[in-house]
């Protein structure tokens, strides 16, 4: 069965707001210990008031939610959290954005943020198994000086942070606008990520590239308009963190049916999947993967693709990274061999095999690898 098989499959992340992470309930117990006055009576009431028109609409509220976090066990709380469930779906390893501004304008210090997720990170690699890395996002609606500021606070927690990002309401905030903080955070040796290309332009998409020197692109399922641009990404395999739940919930796409991922991936792009915001989307990583693959109707070589891309553009040191790619074709290798005991020929041909026999080929299922 292939949801058994995306259930299974270890799995990388590399789009996931830890601000989008807060469930509702754990919101609502923060608040109480937190004696602050929230503007639901239940959960039941904060779920129904995830209905968004468009990004700006999703984000007022999330920003919202993420009001309740002020102490450091509270960024220490939220992260954990996230981390179980990442590794409750087979996550092995996760770059998690977050949003400082976010929390120092509203008085919380860089220092309570910072220490109280990456505290939770430590431990999960301890006692999970589960690596991660952490990347710190500008909000693009503040000013470019408020983002050196921001980065200025970063620099004692240098060694805890591998890049930078940019995020928040993209249409009239282009990537270009940051271009004097991006270069300040690659002089520091800082890699750099963008928003671009989710509710914004293909041009968005160039300047992040061009501009930002960006490594990856977060969403850039707008790219798609520009022939040029897609050719370049297509040459260059710039990774693509689409999130496909999110498209839906913030009408990026009507519905997931209508999705381009599909497309994408005929395209040659280097797409993979990711769950932005998944306490407000409705899914994580998997329920992602899930919902695209019975929609598009993907197949076991497409998700293969699409988790394999992952696990290379991912910031990790090329040891950890074979040592993961490993362990994902050991995976593939014992699925196609207890699919040939099934004789069920629930096995599936990605590069990787192709150099088995055609016979074995045309009986829909590979000799052992
Ligand atoms: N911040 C959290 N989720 C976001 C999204 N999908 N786009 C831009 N900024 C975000
Ligand atoms: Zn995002």
């Amino acid at each position: 069965m292939i949801e058994t098989f995306i259930r299974d499959i270890p799995k990388t992340e590399l789009h996931i707001h830890i601000e989008g992470s807060l469930e509702p309930d754990l919101m609502f117990e923060i608040a109480e210990r937190n004696k602050l006055v929230f503007p639901f009576n239940s959960i039941k009431e904060v779920r129904s008031a995830y209905q968004f028109t468009d990004l700006k609409s999703f984000l007022d509220v999330y920003y919202e939610g993420a009001g309740v976090l002020v102490q450091e066990r509270d960024f220490y709380d939220m992260t954990r959290a996230y981390l179980k469930r990442a590794h409750a779906q087979n996550v092995r390893h996760t770059e998690i954005f977050f949003d400082p501004q976010t929390h120092t304008n509203r008085g919380i210090s860089f220092e309570t943020v910072i220490t109280g997720i990456h505290r939770a990170l430590v431990d999960a690699q301890r006692h999970l198994g589960i690596s991660s890395k952490l990347i710190m996002c500008f909000l693009r609606h503040l000013s470019t000086d408020s983002a050196i500021e921001t980065l200025k606070q970063a620099l004692p927690f240098k060694e805890w942070i591998v890049g930078v990002g940019l995020d928040s309401c993209e249409v009239g905030y282009p990537p270009e606008k940051f271009t004097r903080v991006f270069d300040k955070a690659l002089e520091e040796g800082f890699l750099t990520v963008a928003h671009a290309g989710e509710e914004g332009p293909a041009e968005y998409v160039r300047q992040a590239l061009e501009k930002l020197r960006v490594s990856r692109i977060d969403h850039g399922v707008r790219c798609v308009a520009d022939t040029q641009l897609v050719k370049k990404l297509v040459a260059e395999q710039v990774p693509l963190t689409v999130c496909p739940l999110s498209n839906v919930r913030l009408h990026i796409f009507d519905s997931i049916k209508k999705h381009n991922l599909k497309h994408m991936l005929e395209l040659g792009l280097c797409v993979t999947v990711n769950s932005d915001d998944p306490a407000y989307f409705g899914g994580y990583i998997t329920e992602n993967f899930l919902a695209v693959q019975e929609a598009l109707n993907l197949n076991h070589d497409d998700i293969y693709r699409l988790v394999k891309n992952s696990f290379e553009a991912t910031f990790l040191d090329k040891q950890r990274k074979q040592y993961l790619i490993t362990e994902l074709d050991t995976f593939i290798s014992g699925y196609n061999q207890r699919g040939m005991e099934r004789h069920k020929g629930d096995t599936f041909t990605h590069s990787m095999h192709q150099t088995l026999n055609k016979e074995s080929c045309d009986r829909g299922s590979l000799g052992s690898v």
